[in-house]
């Protein structure tokens, strides 16, 4: 495993600053407090973390709309914290990834206030813009992710402005050179810094159609959510002229160039088009583009064997050599036990279902909060903070229920976040699945969550191995992962109902211990001589195999 690069199969832990920790008392978490937590983090046995924006901000979509990338916004603390936060994360073996949004700036940065004053400006043509067409409407019929026209009208140069997102992050322009050495030019300035490596914000969005081209209608029964909400009209159409366009191969090979002249580095795009499977694969194809990428595919609702076997049998068709990263959580979606557990979600379900992440091929996201199992909070709508979810309010809540603060411990009024209210409220329900009261169980999810990862990093064949489904019926869900002559069987049960299933392909096998997952029991089977598992509900089992005996 020596020659293996870190980031292979390496578990990333999704650090979102707001809510990890506040040291200032300001009800918003900072860098000091992601330095205080690094030894729990450390205590997951994850390999890396991933901290979203920290970056000078106004903070509209709280920190993805950057107004200096090269700066800590004062809110989280200063340089010298984030040089203190890389030291000490480095002296307890974590790799440190940062968010990068490259794709749109805030409109209160100083390119867009340049930009914004006229047609010839030095910086006129950093950011996209269009003249109305003849009747004053915008260029075309492009929507924003977060509501409305994706088009904004700019006074002073009587042109309207593309934003895929909020109307204050505007799009920057890619398609001039200027540009991409600029934004290069900012990443190059971390990597200097220490850092492992890039978390790619919208990556996908870089680029957009030069001709302005409008994106066709799609059909009503082809417009399922990915991620985002199936009531937004953007679900309406194919983005095929405002997104995924050609060009950003061109600039992710230039930014590889870069990321290689610093060896052990590393870049993880979140991809989000129509098709982000086949996208997954062309942008980590070969050893010239990104490293790995993860997309939304895991993320939704879609919760069944039948519908992960496919969706990463799917994936493994297309990404030839590229690599996959997994994430069943982070700081857009619904949390995972709320999501695929639909309100009944056990404790034994969250433990299973990050067995089950940290088993699929590829490297894995771990969003902040989901080794405890926390469920989504319920926000009332005069706390959101979300623009997304003001907007579309009350189909769509937004994304604030999964973004609430950490709950370090049972007492205290904020339960160990800090000493004053924080920025969206601490759902009471979260006061039991503390860190402080985890601990003390043995048998906690988080201390689960602790057990398998630590297990996890001992079986190459889990950390690097091909992957291969096998038969099985709803809701078992079983794959064979395989280096060498090591095969490990990994078999779940998706339910919470109690299951039996025939593994008639196998004779003998062993069962792994160590992983600490209950819940299956392996036995022979009468009738046919070939093994059956019993599994009770959400459990899990995981079988060392022979090669000759494989399905
Ligand atoms: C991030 C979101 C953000 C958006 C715009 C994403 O996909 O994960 O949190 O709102 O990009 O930057």
């Amino acid at each position: 495993m020596s020659n293996t690069p870190w980031w292979r199969g390496a578990a990333i832990y999704q650090i979102y600053p707001r809510s990890l920790q506040d040291t200032n008392g300001d009800g918003i978490g900072d860098l000091k407090g992601i330095i205080q937590r690094l030894d729990y983090i450390a205590s997951l046995n994850v390999d890396a973390i991933w901290i979203s924006p920290f970056f000078r901000s106004p903070m509209k979509d709280f920190g993805y709309d950057i107004s200096d990338y090269l700066d800590v916004d004062p809110m989280f603390g200063t340089m010298a914290d984030f040089d203190e936060l890389i030291a000490k994360a480095h002296s307890l073996g974590l790799k440190v990834v940062i968010d990068q949004v490259l794709s749109h700036t805030s409109d209160e940065h100083a390119w867009f206030a340049e930009s914004r004053q006229s047609r010839d400006n030095p910086k006129a043509d950093w950011y996209v813009w269009a003249d109305p067409r003849e009747d004053g409407t915008a260029p075309n019929n492009w929507l924003a992710i977060f509501g409305g026209c994706a088009w904004e009208w700019e006074p002073r140069r009587q042109q309207y402005y593309l934003h895929n997102f909020l109307k204050s992050q505007p799009d920057l322009n890619f398609h001039c050179e200027a540009v991409r050495r600029a934004v290069l030019d900012n990443v190059e300035f971390w990597l200097k810094k220490g850092v492992d490596g890039f978390r790619l914000d919208a990556i996908t969005f870089c680029f957009h159609d030069a001709e302005l081209r409008d994106n066709p209608a799609k059909p009503a029964d082809k417009r399922q959510g990915r991620g985002f909400s199936e009531d937004n009209p953007y679900a309406y159409q194919y983005h095929w002229y405002n997104n995924e366009r050609p060009e950003t191969l061109g600039f992710i090979e230039d930014l590889r160039a870069l990321i290689d002249r610093y060896p052990g580095t590393v870049t993880l795009g979140e991809v989000s088009s129509e098709d982000s499977l086949a996208t997954m694969a062309e942008y980590t194809k070969g050893d010239n583009r990104l490293h790995m990428a993860y997309s939304f595919e895991l993320l939704t609702k879609d919760y069944s064997a039948a519908y992960i076997r496919s969706t990463v049998e799917a994936l493994e068709n297309a990404i030839g050599d590229g690599w996959p990263c997994w994430a069943i959580g982070n700081h857009d979606v619904e949390r995972v036990l709320s999501r695929w557990g639909q309100g009944k979600g056990t404790p034994q379900m969250a433990k299973m279902v990050s067995a089950l992440l940290g088993s699929l091929r590829g490297s894995l996201c771990v969003y902040q909060g989901e080794e405890l199992g926390l469920t989504e909070a319920e926000i009332p709508f005069d706390a959101l903070q979300d623009p997304f979810g003001i907007a579309f309010w009350p189909n769509f809540k937004g994304r604030d229920g999964c973004r609430t603060p950490m709950p370090w411990q049972s007492e205290g009024e904020f339960m160990g976040f800090g000493e004053s209210s924080p920025w969206l409220p601490l759902p009471e329900n979260h006061r039991s699945l503390s860190v402080a009261s985890q601990e003390k169980l043995a048998d906690s999810i988080l201390n689960q969550f602790r057990r398998f990862m630590a297990w996890r990093s001992t079986q190459p064949a889990l950390v690097g191995g091909d992957i291969k489904f096998i038969d099985t019926k709803e809701p078992i869900l079983a794959f064979e992962r395989r280096l060498g002559d090591e095969i490990v069987l990994c078999a779940f049960n998706l339910s919470d109902d109690k299951q039996t299933q025939q593994l008639r392909a196998y004779s003998t096998a062993t069962e792994l211990r160590g992983h600490g997952l209950g819940g299956a029991a392996l036995m022979t089977d009468g009738n046919s001589g070939g093994l059956q598992v019993a599994f009770d509900g959400y459990g899990a089992i995981f079988l060392s195999v022979k090669a000759d005996e494989q399905a």
